[in-house]
């Protein structure tokens, strides 16, 4: 089983992953591509300034994607100020900047793959800079911002300290020896002073986008173009390595986030390296470089010591098909009891349900799925009748996967699997009288399917109940509107209006049961 070292945040019992530099090369050996990225105090900060005391109204913009509204706050907030946003970005319009750096921490980062998150209440160095004494009211103040937005965004985030540690520690070395070993362009995206890195490093293919200490939100597509540029031109694999403040970093997270350029923030966290050079370099600010190197070290150790050794739930998915950020909020205070699921596949969404709502021994959940294979491309009205009978219960690799995944939940005892096709079993379920507080319908996603499965579903829900359906706003290439589902949601709601109301539509449709 797969395992994780966690530690504290600064003087907060919030968890984050603390893994090895090793964790990293893993990655880039296996070519499974990441982009790393932090959020230190200085962003979190800006929030802060803008909802000191005012936290309730940051969780209802947070919850409500007011994203434009947060920037606009943190902007005033910072009018006059002489630090922060301000000093940084003084000439510059970085309202769109801004809502994107939001909308990819509390968003984006949740979601993608891709992108992995390290956030700090200081810069990752604990006492040793970057953190206030523990009850000084601004390191209050950023760990309710971060609860906030965790609150939000459930993700696992990072230590936003890693990559300054492995410098620290002399690792740092082992990277950059592996991308010359696989021949990776090397691209430095940052201030002039960057450049000394090729040097320090050895870098075989080395690039550097120079990019101005402040006012560099001005040109910042050009210096996405750029990189994009050399990404095109080669035949190699691409990383960048950028040190461009939290709020462009998470612009070029954005960016980058669907392409093959591997990233990794890496502001400056290599900077000890050159620190004979702080005098020389009018772009290089002293920072961390003037710190005492033997209570780095020990810090470090002691960190790492003191981590605590999580074992993850290495749970297998193929597919990203349930998109779960946004439905505790949609569902925000229902505690079903019951749960029915039709199309459960690998069992993404039953292992969400079981662990956000399958809290206690007496709740359960009833999966349907006659897993057979998986064909989106197929429209026809029986799609998955059509199939012979001694294919039907063929492919188990799939409820295989299902099976391991709902071990590791340890409440397998709790799901009831009905290995079958929903019109079959759904009628069984209702002759028992079971009764349901939460149906999930993401089977067959042809609209006659879908309004089969609605309607028997209803009679299982009970009063006050919710049923959500998945890919309502799927739209069928070719218009055929009887091969989606949405034809038969629209049907359905219409049908029974008066009986239900609608609480979300969009990528799902949501509705609650008023009456029978
Ligand atoms: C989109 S997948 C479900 C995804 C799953 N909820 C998740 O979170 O990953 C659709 C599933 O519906 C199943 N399915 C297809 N036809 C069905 C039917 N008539 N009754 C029940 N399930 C069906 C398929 O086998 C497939 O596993």
């Amino acid at each position: 089983m797969e395992t994780h070292k966690l530690v504290n945040l600064e003087y907060t019992n919030i968890e984050v992953m603390l893994p090895s530099i090793d964790f990293f090369l893993e990655k880039i050996k296996n070519d499974e591509i990441f982009h790393f990225y932090k959020v230190n105090h200085g962003m979190i900060d800006s929030i802060y300034s803008a909802y000191k005391g005012k936290y309730n109204e940051l969780e209802t913009d947070l919850l409500e994607k007011n994203y434009e509204k947060i920037s606009k706050n943190i902007q005033i907030a910072f009018k006059d100020a002489e630090w922060g946003l301000s000093y940084w970005h003084s000439d510059s319009n970085v309202e769109d900047y801004l809502i994107n750096f939001i909308r990819v921490l509390v968003e984006v980062s949740n979601i993608h793959p891709k992108i992995k998150t390290g956030i700090s209440l200081g810069v990752g160095l604990h006492t040793f800079w970057g953190v206030w004494e523990q009850h000084n009211e601004m390191q209050v103040g950023r760990t309710d911002v971060i609860k906030k937005i965790m609150n939000v965004n459930k993700s696992k985030f990072y230590y936003a300290g890693l990559f300054k540690h492995y410098t620290i520690k002399g690792e740092i070395f082992k990277l950059f020896n592996l991308l010359n070993e696989l021949n990776f362009e090397v691209v430095f995206l940052g201030p002039d002073y960057l450049r000394l890195y090729k040097d320090v490093f050895n870098i075989n293919k080395f690039h550097h986008i120079n990019i101005p200490v402040r006012g560099a939100a001005n040109n910042f597509g050009d210096y996405i173009k750029q990189l994009k540029g050399i990404e095109n031109n080669t035949n190699n694999k691409t990383i960048v390595l950028h040190s461009a403040g939290q709020m462009l970093s998470a612009v070029l997270v954005d960016e980058l986030k669907d392409t093959n350029i591997w990233g990794l923030d890496i502001g400056r966290s290599l900077d000890i390296l050159i620190k004979d050079k702080v005098e020389s370099e009018p772009t290089m600010y002293k920072c961390w470089t003037i710190l005492d190197e033997n209570g780095l070290n020990n810090y470090v150790d002691e960190l790492r010591s003191s981590a605590k050794i999580e074992k993850m739930k290495n749970y297998k998915f193929t597919q990203d098909w349930f998109r779960v950020n946004q439905f505790e909020n949609w569902l925000s205070g229902f505690e079903p009891n019951k749960i029915l699921e039709i199309g459960s596949f690998e069992g993404k969404s039953t292992v969400w349900f079981i662990e956000t709502y399958i809290t206690n021994d007496t709740k359960s959940i009833t999966c349907i799925d006659p897993w057979l294979n998986y064909n989106h491309s197929e429209t026809s009205l029986h799609t998955y009748s059509d199939i012979s009978d001694d294919r039907k219960y063929d492919n188990n690799i799939i409820k295989d996967r299902f099976l391991s995944n709902i071990e590791l939940t340890g409440r397998s005892s709790q799901v009831n699997v009905l290995h079958g096709l929903s019109h079959i079993e759904l009628p069984k379920l209702s002759v028992n009288g079971d009764r349901f507080d939460l149906i999930l319908i993401d089977g067959n996603h042809t609209a006659s399917f879908v309004l089969t499965d609605a309607i028997y579903s209803w009679w299982l829900l009970n009063e006050g109940g919710i049923m959500i359906f998945d890919d309502y706003g799927w739209v069928h290439e070719k218009n055929n509107n009887q091969s989606v589902p949405k034809f038969a949601i629209d049907s359905f709601i219409e049908c029974f209006r008066g009986y239900l109301d609608v609480i979300h539509i969009g990528e799902y449709a949501i509705i609650k049961k008023k009456k029978f």
